[in-house]
C-alpha cells in the first residue's frame, strides 16, 4: 500500500458501489434460500409438493446465490476498489466495468430463473446451461481486461500481494469454468458434457476443488491482505510471507481435487496424489492465516474495541480451522466415515460463513463508508451485534452437522455379529433431526444478522449528508 494516496475523486468508483450494495442484497437473498432448504430437510413438507420448490432445485439456487452473487459479487467490488488504490490510478476502462457489473447481474437473474425451472447441467457448482455459460465467460474477460488494464497502467511499479491474489483468482476461475463447461448443446436449455464417465468427474473435481480453491479462498486471500492492515492501522506481518504463501497455495491447490472422488472408479493412485497434496495444502493456508493475524502484532487491543478487525479476525480462525479440517478429511480412512454424511456439510460451512460470509462483511464495512463519504457505519453498535449473532449461528450450525455426520458414519457402518447392518437408513435419517432444528436455528441466526447489516447499510447511505466531506482525514485514511 502506496502513501500518500491521492484523493478519492480520481479513482472511478461507480462499479465498487454497485457490486458492494449487491452482495449485501444478494447475501440476504442466498442465506434466505439456504434457511428455506435447511427447513426443508427438518420438514419435508414446506416442499408444498410444488416443483420449482422442491428441495432439487432449491439447494443449486442457494449455493449459486452464495457463492457467485453473495461472493462474486464482493470480490468484484473489492477487487475494483483495491487494485486502483494499490496502483494509484483509475480504474481502465471503466464503461467496460459497467458491463460487467450488468453482465454479472444478468447472469445471476438467469440463474435465479432458471434453476428452479429445473434446467441444469447436473455439475455441481457448474449447474448452468450453455448459453448462461457463454454469457459468464464473455462478462469474465470483461471483467479480467479491466483488472489487469488497470494494473498495466499503474503508477508504481511494484504490484501489492493482494493484487496477486486477486489476479491468481480470476485467471484460474477462467481457466476452470471454460474447460469444466465444455459442452455439446442438445436444445437452448439443455447440453451434454464433452467428457464422459470417470473422466467427467475427474474434470468436475479438478473444477470443484479449484471453485474452492481459487473462488472461495485466493480472492478473499486478497481481501486479506489489503482491509487487515488497513483497518488494524499496521502494516502485513510478513511480506515475505505473504509471496511464499502466494506461489505454495496456487501450485499445490490444483492437484487436489481427486480428494472428491475417494474410493470410486477413478485410478487409486490418482486418489492417492489428492490426498498428498491436500495433506501439504495445510501448510501454505496457516501461513497465511498465520501472517493474516499476526498483522494485530502490536495492535491486540483492538479485537476488545473495533467489532470490524472481530469480524476479520474471526474469519481467519475459521479458516484454520477449515483448512486443518479438510486434509485430515482426504485422509482416505477419515474420508470413509466422513463421505456422504453432514460432517461435510459442517466443513463447507465453516469455511464458507466463517471464512468467506465474515470476511467479506469485515471488509464491506470497511469499504462501504468509504465509497459515501461517511466517517464510519451509521451504528456501530449494530455491527457488535451483526457479530455475535453470526458468530453464534456459525457454531450453532457446524457443531449440529459435526455431530451429525460422525453419528451417521458410525451408524452406516454399524453391523451385527452376524453381518447383518445393526441400523437402516432411516433410523440414521430420523436420528439426524434434532440436529438439522439446530442447524436451522444457527442458520435463521446467520442470517438475521445479515438483515442488520443490510439495515445499517441503508442508515449508512441514507444519512443523509457526507461526514468525510466536513471532517479532513489523514492520507492513510483516503483509501
Ligand atoms: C443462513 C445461512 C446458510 C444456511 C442456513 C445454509 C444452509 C445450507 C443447506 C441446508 C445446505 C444443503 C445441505 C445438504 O444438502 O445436506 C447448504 C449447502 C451448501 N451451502 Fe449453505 N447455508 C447458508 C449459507 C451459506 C453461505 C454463506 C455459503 C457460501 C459462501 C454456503 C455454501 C454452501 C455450499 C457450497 C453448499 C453445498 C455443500 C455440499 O454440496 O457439500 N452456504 N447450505
Ligand atoms: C486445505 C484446505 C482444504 C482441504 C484440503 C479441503 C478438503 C476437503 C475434503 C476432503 C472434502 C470432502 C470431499 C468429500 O468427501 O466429498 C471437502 C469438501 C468441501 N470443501 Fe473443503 N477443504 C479445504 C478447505 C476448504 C475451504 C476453506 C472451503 C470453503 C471456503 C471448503 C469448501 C468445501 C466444499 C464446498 C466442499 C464440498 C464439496 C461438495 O461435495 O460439494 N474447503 N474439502
Amino acid at each position: 500500500m502506496q502513501s500518500p494516496n491521492p484523493p478519492a475523486a480520481v479513482y472511478s468508483d461507480t462499479a465498487v458501489r454497485q457490486f458492494a450494495i449487491m452482495s449485501v442484497v444478494w447475501g440476504v437473498v442466498g442465506m434466505l434460500v439456504g434457511v428455506v432448504i435447511a427447513s426443508q430437510l427438518a420438514w419435508p413438507e414446506l416442499n408444498f409438493g410444488i416443483p420449482w420448490l422442491s428441495y432439487g432445485r432449491l439447494r443449486p439456487l442457494h449455493t449459486n446465490a452464495v457463492i457467485f452473487a453473495f461472493g462474486g459479487c464482493a470480490l468484484m467490488a473489492t477487487s475494483f476498489h483495491v487494485v486502483q488504490r494499490t496502483c494509484q490510478v483509475r480504474l481502465f476502462a471503466p464503461a467496460l466495468a459497467s458491463f460487467v457489473f450488468w453482465g454479472w447481474q444478468a447472469v445471476i437473474v438467469a440463474a435465479a430463473i432458471s434453476l428452479p425451472l429445473g434446467y441444469t447441467s447436473g455439475k455441481e457448482y457448474a449447474e448452468l446451461e450453455w448459453p448462461i455459460d457463454i454469457l459468464i465467460a464473455v462478462v469474465w474477460v470483461a471483467y479480467a481486461i479491466v483488472f489487469f488494464g488497470t494494473i498495466g497502467i499503474r503508477k508504481v511499479r511494484h504490484i501489492y500481494v493482494a493484487n496477486w491474489f486477486y489476479g491468481a483468482f480470476i485467471i484460474a476461475v477462467a481457466l476452470l469454468h471454460i474447460v469444466n463447461s465444455a459442452a455439446v448443446p442438445a436444445g437452448w436449455m439443455k447440453s451434454y458434457s464433452a467428457y464422459a464417465g470417470v473422466q467427467d468427474a475427474m474434470v468436475q473435481w479438478w473444477y470443484g476443488h479449484n471453485a474452492v480453491g481459487f473462488f472461495l479462498t485466493a480472492g478473499f486471500l486478497g481481501m486479506m491482505y489489503y482491509y487487515i492492515p488497513k483497518q488494524a492501522g499496521r502494516p502485513v506481518y510478513s511480506y515475505r510471507l505473504s509471496i511464499v504463501h502466494f506461489w505454495a497455495l496456487i501450485f499445490t491447490y490444483m492437484w487436489a481435487g481427486p480428494h472428491h472422488l475417494h474410493y470410486t472408479a477413478l485410478p487409486d493412485w490418482t486418489q492417492s496424489i489428492g490426498m498428498v497434496f491436500s495433506l501439504i495444502l495445510l501448510a501454505p493456508s496457516w501461513g497465511g492465516m498465520i501472517n493474516g493475524i499476526m498483522t494485530l502484532s502490536g495492535a491486540w487491543h483492538k479485537l476488545r474495541t473495533d467489532p470490524i478487525i472481530r469480524f476479520l479476525i474471526v474469519a481467519l480462525s475459521f479458516y484454520g480451522m477449515a483448512t486443518f479440517e479438510g486434509p485430515m478429511m482426504s485422509v482416505k480412512t477419515v474420508n470413509a466415515l466422513s463421505h456422504y454424511t453432514d460432517w461435510t456439510i459442517g466443513h463447507v460451512h465453516a469455511g464458507a460463513l466463517g471464512w468467506v460470509g465474515l470476511i467479506t462483511m469485515g471488509s464491506l464495512y470497511y469499504l462501504i463508508p468509504r465509497l459515501y463519504n461517511r466517517t464510519e457505519m451509521y451504528s456501530m453498535k449494530a455491527i457488535e451485534l451483526h457479530f455475535w449473532m453470526s458468530t453464534v449461528g456459525i457454531v450453532l450450525y457446524i457443531a449440529a452437522m459435526w455431530i451429525a455426520g460422525v453419528m451417521q458414519g458410525l451408524m452406516w457402518r454399524s453391523i451385527n455379529p452376524d453381518g447383518t447392518l445393526t441400523y437402516t437408513f432411516v433410523e440414521g435419517v430420523k436420528a439426524t433431526y434434532p440436529y438439522y432444528v439446530v442447524r436451522l436455528i444457527g442458520g435463521v441466526l446467520y442470517l438475521a444478522g445479515m438483515l442488520v447489516m443490510a439495515w445499517n447499510v441503508v442508515m449508512t447511505i441514507g444519512a443523509g449528508h457526507s461526514v468525510r466531506a466536513r471532517i479532513p482525514l489523514p492520507a492513510a485514511a483516503h483509501a
